[in-house]
């Protein structure tokens, strides 16, 4: 399998009950490296940017208002076959549905607040690591 990169968000519901760590070992004991990182207070239009796939969604307004109401934790997670690996350890997009002992079963409260993102195939991977991290090669290599 091919060592693939993806974006990897630890949203502010996930920051704001101190679990950065737990959800980071997830990634490192499943095969992942963390291959950048930044902690930040996104700006509005970083969050609108960031989600402009889903501008025309009823959630979109809630969805940016969340994304900016505390710090996130910004990373691009390396390994074979990170994209899958990284949505399987997250687990279904609604935390209500997620496999136990995913990310969103053990630590997220709702579809909104649901404690990480993730990119969901190879062209979002490099549209999204180079959305935050520009400096980064964004091929899958
Ligand atoms: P994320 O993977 O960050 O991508 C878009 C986010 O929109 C998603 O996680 C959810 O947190 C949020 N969202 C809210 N409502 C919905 C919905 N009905 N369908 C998909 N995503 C939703």
């Amino acid at each position: 399998m091919a060592v693939e990169r993806t974006l990897s968000i630890i949203k502010p519901d996930a920051v704001a009950k101190n679990v950065i760590g737990k959800i980071i070992s997830r990634f490192e004991d499943n095969g992942l490296k963390i291959a950048a990182a930044r902690m930040q207070l996104l700006s509005q239009n970083e969050a609108e940017g960031f989600y402009a796939v889903h501008r025309e969604r009823p959630f979109f307004n809630d969805l940016v208002k969340f994304m900016i109401s505390g710090p996130v934790v910004i990373m691009v997670l390396e390994g074979e076959g990170a994209i899958l690996k990284n949505r399987t350890l997250m687990g279904a997009t609604d935390p209500k549905k997620a496999e136990k002992g995913t990310i969103r079963a053990d630590f997220a409260e709702s579809i909104d607040a649901n404690a990480v993102h993730g990119s969901d195939a190879p062209d979002t991977a490099a549209t999204e690591i180079a959305y935050f991290f520009p400096a980064l090669a964004v091929y899958s290599r």
